[in-house]
């Protein structure tokens, strides 16, 4: 018997992979993580299922549901939106598994800030422009920002920023950065990406109205120059000129043998 955590992917049904698909249906058990699973997901689960979804469980009813199945000798598929290494509340559930010695595996899946930056045609790091993307949040009812990580620390080094559960406070959000990254600089927000009634918001810092967070909650924001840039250097990667193991140049391939 297994627990398989799944990343169930950021909403459109087809965003999982193959592995995570081929788990849910071969186990007869499912917890899915409330609204945010996608219910064609749910349709890979094997006929007779039993399909549990968590969202208005605590974790000791979490828990039970799964002593239950591993006592009956049944694999668990356990879903999360999204991917599970970010806001998925897997740690606090592999530490009570590792307790009670049930097995577990972990299938990755698509994170909601690549679905984002896919919807908006975006590439989140350019060269000259950004080379880092800061995965954050701002500070919720239920968890608070540690001191270091407060968004104006991320601000500061102009990296492109996808901020999570925080819709809701854009206007502090805003407030928060324009001194950083400038009125002008490019700002979207996606709701609800990939899911039918996906939506977006593209403007500035200074343009963007901070009553678009009222009401749906499942969005990023996406800030940072790379969403705007026309004007950045071409990667060396693919450079004419650039000598790279699988594509040597010249007459004197510094890796030669290589085939290439
Ligand atoms: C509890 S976190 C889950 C994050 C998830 N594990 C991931 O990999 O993206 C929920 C937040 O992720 C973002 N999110 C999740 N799915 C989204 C989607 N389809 N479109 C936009 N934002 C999404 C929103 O900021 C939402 O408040």
């Amino acid at each position: 018997m297994t627990v398989h955590f799944i990343g169930a992917g950021p909403g459109a049904p087809d965003l999982i992979t193959l592995r995570g698909r081929d788990l849910i249906a071969a186990s007869p058990v499912c917890l899915y993580a409330g609204s945010l699973v996608p219910e064609g997901v749910l349709a890979h689960c094997p006929p007779g299922c039993r399909i549990v979804n968590t969202a208005p469980m605590d974790l000791d009813g979490i828990m039970a549901e799964i002593a239950a199945a591993h006592a009956a000798g049944q694999d668990v598929a356990r879903l999360h939106s999204g991917d599970l290494s970010v806001w998925s509340a897997m740690g606090e559930q592999l530490r009570r598994l590792r307790a009670l010695e049930i097995p577990y595996d972990v299938t990755p899946g698509v994170p909601s800030f690549a679905a984002a930056a896919a919807v908006l045609g975006a590439e989140l790091t350019l060269p000259g422009v950004a080379q880092s993307v800061v995965l954050t949040r701002t500070s919720g009812r239920a968890s608070a920002m540690p001191e270091g990580e407060m968004l104006e620390n991320f601000a500061r080094t102009g990296a492109t920023l996808a901020i999570h559960l925080s819709v809701h406070v854009l206007d502090q959000v805003l407030a928060t950065l324009t001194p950083h990254y400038g009125p002008d600089c490019p700002v979207a927000v996606v709701f609800r990406a990939t899911w039918p009634d996906e939506r977006v918001v593209r403007a500035t810092l200074a343009t963007l109205d901070p009553a678009i967070g009222h009401g749906e909650r499942s969005a990023l924001i996406l800030v940072g120059r790379t969403l705007g840039a026309g004007d950045f250097a071409e990667s060396r990667l693919y450079a004419g000129d650039y000598d790279r193991r699988y594509r040597p140049v010249g007459t004197d391939p510094r890796f030669p043998g290589t085939g290439a």
